[in-house]
């Protein structure tokens, strides 16, 4: 197996773990409209990211990896454990998600010799993820906030 599709299996398992995070954490907190709003529209962005690494591995002649209903099983898992941690928290591990997957896009966009379609496919999905990690850091601002004038009521 080549490089290039080695490097598109791992991340299009990845992809399924995200996108399995981002299912069961939507509706965890449905009184916040807005957060549940954007888990959802993640998850949405995710499944997109599945599907083109998926049909890029399938123009390029290849299989998707056997090893994808583990990661998406792993995914459920991670989702139902931080859904019960709370909003900050559940933030904080989503933007270590997209943390990694921008690390593992960026080493292989560095590494491996990737066909020029193959490599905007990838350089397309590493920027929304850092669009995920700056919403989701502003979530915890806007939490924050939110949680300090509420104290301040408190005080009178
Ligand atoms: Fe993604
Ligand atoms: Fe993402």
């Amino acid at each position: 197996m080549t490089d290039v599709m080695k490097a598109l299996r791992r991340m299009h398992n990845l992809e399924r773990l995200a996108t399995e995070v981002y299912r069961v954490q939507t509706g965890a907190f449905r009184e916040e409209k807005e957060l549940s709003d954007r888990l959802h529209a993640a998850k949405l962005k995710e499944q997109e990211h599945i599907d083109n690494l998926k049909a890029r591995i399938e123009e390029l002649g290849g299989g998707t990896s056997g090893l994808g209903m583990g990661f998406q099983k792993a995914g459920k898992t991670l989702g139902m454990i931080t859904r019960l941690l709370g909003k900050n928290t559940m933030l904080r591990t989503d933007i270590r998600i997209e943390e990694k997957a921008i690390k593992d896009y960026s080493a292989f966009l560095g590494k491996v010799d990737f066909d020029a379609k193959s490599r905007a496919l990838i350089e397309k999905n590493a920027e929304d993820e850092r669009l995920h990690a700056r919403r989701w850091q502003d979530f915890i601002e806007m939490l924050k906030h939110r949680q300090v004038l509420q104290q301040g009521k408190e005080q009178g």
